[in-house]
């Protein structure tokens, strides 16, 4: 499973890439806002980072809009997806950038009918919120378990982008499901290394062998 970051912190990108495990990156118009600068500068600077899939999202929200935004997206640089809402004019704008060969990120995907759209309309990812529908007490991976099913009985090539991951069972049971990608805050890919008897054992690790130095010197 790929491991993108969410987040338009190109300090944090730059921390997340250097450990190797990163494949791409998603940012949406709440996350660029928060960056100092201007957002077209700092997604060609994450592209050079990162060399994998970087979601930039377009602010229009109808078709022509979108379509126009989109072109100028795609402009900044070879990794980068285009990211619409999962409305009528953005699956409508999914499917004619995707016949332009531009790659195409859904987003604010919450049900099964929605994924189905985003994958008739060639998308090359889609993004099921699962931490959105938790926070409503909806189950947020029973949605990825149903797209999976759905995608997996047509043979959709629509990446699924598990998006909204508040925690790393989330990461986990998206890799369980065969889900393609989880994109997490940066401080939920720092606690994917966490686990407390793996910080024990290099201690203990780390005392024996001083002690067997102090005996041999
Ligand atoms: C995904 O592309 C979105 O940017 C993101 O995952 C939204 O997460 P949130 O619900 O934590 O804001």
């Amino acid at each position: 499973m790929k491991l993108f970051v969410d987040t338009g912190s190109i300090k944090d990108i730059e921390a997340i890439a250097a450990l190797g495990i990163l494949d791409g990156v998603t940012t949406n118009p709440s996350l660029l806002a928060k960056e100092p600068g201007d957002f077209r500068d700092n997604l060609k600077k994450i592209c050079g980072i990162v060399k994998g899939p970087v979601s930039g999202e377009v602010t229009a929200t109808d078709y022509a809009g979108m379509m126009r935004e989109g072109h100028d997206i795609a402009k900044i640089d070879q990794y980068m997806v285009v990211k619409v809402p999962l409305t009528r004019d953005g699956i409508r704008a999914c499917k004619a950038l995707s016949g332009e060969g531009i790659a195409v990120n859904v987003t604010l995907c919450f049900s099964p009918a929605q994924a189905l759209l985003a994958a008739k309309a060639g998308a090359s990812f889609v993004s099921p919120f699962v931490g959105r529908l938790d926070d409503i007490a909806t189950n947020g991976m029973e949605l990825i378990r149903e797209i999976v099913e759905i995608y997996d009985n047509y043979d959709f090539k629509t990446e699924i982008l598990v998006a909204s991951c508040r925690h790393p069972i989330h990461v986990v049971e998206a890799a369980r499901m065969g889900a393609d990608i989880a994109t997490c805050p940066p401080a939920v890919i720092d606690q994917l290394f966490n686990h407390p008897l793996t910080n024990i054992g290099l201690e203990k690790f780390l005392k024996d062998w001083e002690k067997a130095q102090a005996v041999k010197a």
